[in-house]
This record gives C-alpha cells, sequence and structure tokens, in this order.
C-alpha cells in the first residue's frame, strides 16, 4: 500500500542522529562479495529496502544470504559456481544492481546484466563501464535490453583512462581487475570514500589494491580471492542530511557516527553561512539556532565537491534561507523535480538550464508534495517542517530505501512527522 509521511511544521530539531552504513558502498560490497567462494560478512549494514533487493538478487546467482536488519549484519555465502545474469526485474527494482557486472565477469568470464534504463535524475550511461571492461579484454555487447561482457580467456591488466571520474565505472572496473591477469592503473578514477571502502573490502579478501579515495588507484591482479569481514563505511548522505535538517530548521544535531571529513566543502558552507560545526568525540555537530539561515550557493561536484545526493537539501535550506542563491546541478541532468514541489510549498525557485535561482522566503507553507527520488523525499520533509501547517510527503517508500527508520531518527529529535496510508495516490 502506498504511504506518505505527514509533516507537522515549525519544529526546531535538536538531539541526536545515528548514522550508520553507507548504502552505496553496502550494496557494493555485497556484489563485491561474489568475488570470493565461501562466506563473506558485513557489519554497520543499513536497515534499508535496497540491500534486501541486492540480497535477493544475490541469492539468484546461487549465494546464500544472510541479512538480519537489526544487527545490521549481512551474510553472504558464494558456492564455487555462480550464474551471471542479473534479471530485467531486479535491475529496475534497484539501479545499484549493475555493480554485479565488475565481480561476475572476472568470476566467471561472463555477464549479462539488464540494462538499468533512465530513472528520475537522469538518462545515467553505462558507456565508462564498457569501456573500462573493454580495455581489460573483455567483449562487450547490448543485445535484447541485456549488457553482456565476455571474457572467456580472463581478464588482463591494463591502463584505464576513464573520461569522467563515475563512481560505478570505477568500481567494476576495479572489482573485476582484481582478479585479472597482470597489473591495471584506472586514472581519473573517483574518490569517494566508498571507493576506498570497497578496495578495502578487496584487499581484505587477499586483492592487491593501492590509491582507493585518489584519482589513480593500483590493482596487481591475483588469481583468487577469500572471504573477509568488513565494516561498512558511515553514510556521509545520511551524515549531511542530518547536517542540512539542523541547519533548515535551526535546530541542533550531533550526527553520532558521522565523519565530518568526508562532508568538508559541505560543512565548510554551512558554517560560513552561519551555523555552528564542531567535532564531537562520536561524530559531529551542526547547531543552527538563531536567526535565519543565509542563502549559500551550491555547485555539484563529483568528491571531494558538493555532493548531487545533498543538492535537493540545498534547495530546501536556500528556500527559507535569507538572501538569494544559486544552486547548479553538475552531474545528472534531470536532478531538479525537488524545484517543482518546493514551489508547492511557496518556494521562489526557478530552474533555468542545470542552474536553479532561490529566493529564501521567511516561512514556507505546508501542502501535498510528492518524492520523486530518495534525496527529494527527505528534502521535501525538512522543508515541510520549516512550512506553516501540514505538509504531506507521498511516495514515502522512496525515503525509505535510503534512510533506516527516517521518521523515528525524526520524532526522536523533536519533529511531528507521522506515516501513514496514501489514500490520494490513484495508483496504491
Ligand atoms: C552513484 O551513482 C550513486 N549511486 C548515486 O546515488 C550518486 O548520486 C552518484 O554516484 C554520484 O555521486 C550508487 O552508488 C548506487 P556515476 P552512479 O557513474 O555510479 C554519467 C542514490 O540513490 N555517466 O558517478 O550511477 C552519469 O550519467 C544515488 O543514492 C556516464 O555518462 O554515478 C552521470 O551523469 C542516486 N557514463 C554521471 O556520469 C557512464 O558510463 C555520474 O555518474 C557512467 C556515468
Amino acid at each position: 500500500m502506498a504511504e506518505r509521511l505527514r509533516v507537522v511544521g515549525g519544529a526546531s530539531l535538536s538531539g541526536q542522529a545515528l548514522v550508520t552504513g553507507a548504502k552505496n558502498s553496502a550494496l557494493k560490497l555485497m556484489a563485491a562479495a561474489l568475488l570470493a567462494a565461501g562466506r563473506s560478512r558485513l557489519t554497520n549494514v543499513p536497515a534499508i529496502l535496497d540491500v534486501t533487493i541486492m540480497a535477493e538478487l544475490l541469492r539468484r546467482l546461487g549465494a546464500d544470504v544472510d541479512y538480519d536488519p537489526g544487527t545490521g549484519v549481512v551474510e553472504i555465502d558464494v558456492p564455487e559456481r555462480i550464474g551471471h545474469r542479473a534479471d530485467y526485474q531486479l535491475v529496475r527494482a534497484l539501479r545499484a544492481s549493475i555493480s554485479v557486472l565488475g565481480p561476475l565477469v572476472a568470476r566467471c568470464g561472463r555477464a549479462d546484466v539488464a540494462v538499468p534504463g533512465g530513472d528520475e535524475i537522469g538518462s545515467r550511461g553505462l558507456d565508462l563501464h564498457a569501456v573500462g571492461l573493454e580495455a581489460l579484454g573483455a567483449r562487450v555487447r547490448v543485445a535484447h535490453g541485456y549488457l553482456i561482457a565476455t571474457a572467456p580467456a580472463g581478464l588482463r591488466g591494463a591502463e584505464i583512462r576513464l573520461e569522467f571520474p563515475s563512481v560505478g565505472a570505477t568500481e567494476n572496473v576495479l572489482t573485476a581487475a582484481v582478479l585479472a591477469t597482470g597489473s591495471t592503473r584506472i586514472e581519473n578514477a573517483a574518490r569517494e570514500p566508498e571507493i576506498a571502502d570497497i578496495a578495502a573490502f578487496l584487499v581484505a579478501m587477499g586483492a592487491r589494491v593501492s590509491g582507493a579515495g585518489t584519482p589513480e588507484i593500483e590493482i596487481e591482479g591475483v588469481p583468487s580471492l577469500h572471504p573477509a569481514t568488513h565494516r561498512v563505511v558511515p553514510d556521509r548522505i545520511a551524515a549531511g542530511t542530518w547536517a542540512f535538517a539542523a541547519a533548515t530548521t535551526r535546530g541542533d544535531i550531533e550526527v553520532v557516527g558521522g565523519v565530518a571529513d568526508h562532508l568538508d566543502v559541505t560543512l565548510d558552507l554551512l558554517a560560513r553561512a552561519g551555523s555552528e560545526v564542531s567535532v564531537t568525540d562520536r561524530g559531529f555537530r551542526v547547531a543552527g539556532r538563531g536567526g535565519r539561515p543565509r542563502a549559500i550557493d551550491v555547485a555539484t561536484l563529483p568528491y571531494p565537491g558538493f555532493p548531487t545526493d545533498l543538492q535537493p537539501f540545498a534547495l530546501a535550506y536556500n528556500a527559507v534561507a535569507d538572501g538569494s542563491a544559486m544552486v547548479t546541478e553538475n552531474l545528472f541532468e534531470a536532478r531538479f523535480r525537488t524545484v517543482q514541489e518546493l514551489a508547492r510549498l511557496g518556494a521562489d525557485a526557478r530552474v533555468d538550464g542545470h542552474h536553479v535561482m532561490v529566493h529564501g522566503v521567511e516561512q514556507l507553507s505546508g501542502a501535498p508534495v510528492q518524492a520523486s527520488d530518495i534525496r527529494s523525499g527527505a528534502a521535501l520533509v525538512i522543508a515541510g517542517l520549516v512550512a506553516e501547517g501540514v505538509t504531506t510527503v507521498s511516495g514515502a517508500q522512496h525515503i525509505d530505501r535510503g534512510y533506516p527508520g527516517f521518521e523515528t531518527v525524526l520524532q526522536a529529535l523533536g519533529a511531528d512527522v507521522t506515516r501513514e496510508p496514501d489514500d490520494e495516490d490513484p495508483f496504491g
């Protein structure tokens, strides 16, 4: 049944928000576990729907997966022989399924992974994944909606320069190259902390990888890997969400488990705009007490730049900030769905190409709005908290894909947010 979140405006959030493992690392770590026969164990895995879907995908490939959302532990027992096909049904439900491509071609000499297609934030090509695997000696083609990579004689190391530091392409080349013959160098690699996290897991499995987290990753192929145990890196996007929640609602939140270093640019912007930001023993703290927050110009860039995943929160923040700001999206062409919904709440925001000009208003006014993806959904809830009256955010399932117990955390921070059936959803 379709559900929505009912948000009563006027709360200033204060208290602690716990951040668990990063969705975008956990899913890739699960895929990487396919590289070794035996039982690997991941801890600090977030309790979200996407993990359940990835677990199902791995089961269909022949692995035995135990996932306990209560403890955040996923155990993956991989047989000697695994399947090589990821069906459209699951890939459509979870784009991150594409991350089995590298491990499958490395392990099986073949991978058939359904092409995910576009989504709410853009068309999202796979050309860089294909170019990278081809450089490693795979033959890559698309047939009947599947990306098919074959390397019957195995992969061989190569020097690969990515045209753009794509997160997904870096991961697939990395997870394929660990079992290739010889050495591989990935230049212009993505530098996200999740890449370093995957590399750390691969090293624990016996891989030889250095430089992950920098633009140049070196991999010395090994004949086989063994299972390993790994704790998932904290979710910097969830942490950034709570930082924006504090600044936007003029609250005071300690983000327990958050790593301030992974959010340098974001926290620096918030601090310069008047929020109090400090590192604590257990994470970091953002306090936005006082007057209206000052508007901040934001331009999304690959890590360590301002993350595209936090762009909707910058829009919600600027909607009620003092002054005007330009929010520029450089990664995904269609990631501005939040703007129309914020306008329904009375925000003064106008899209011009890949820019949005936002003029802050004193207060938003509650209305029914629709989440289009994980981050837009969470950002609309935060906007609802600074709106007068009641806001309902339909499409709560989007939020559940990225935030474990989102409304429970909000309630603990003093917000009046409840989940209810979405009777008005004509498709519900
Ligand atoms: C990852 O997507 C994340 N998803 C995204 O989070 C995140 O927004 C993004 O990285 C940027 O940080 C996961 O990790 C599952 P990219 P990914 O490859 O890997 C273009 C979430 O819900 N491109 O770095 O798909 C692409 O179209 C999601 O948490 C090509 O043109 O990101 C995009 O414009 C939303 N060809 C840009 O690069 C390619 O072969 C960045 O894509 C690959 C990418």
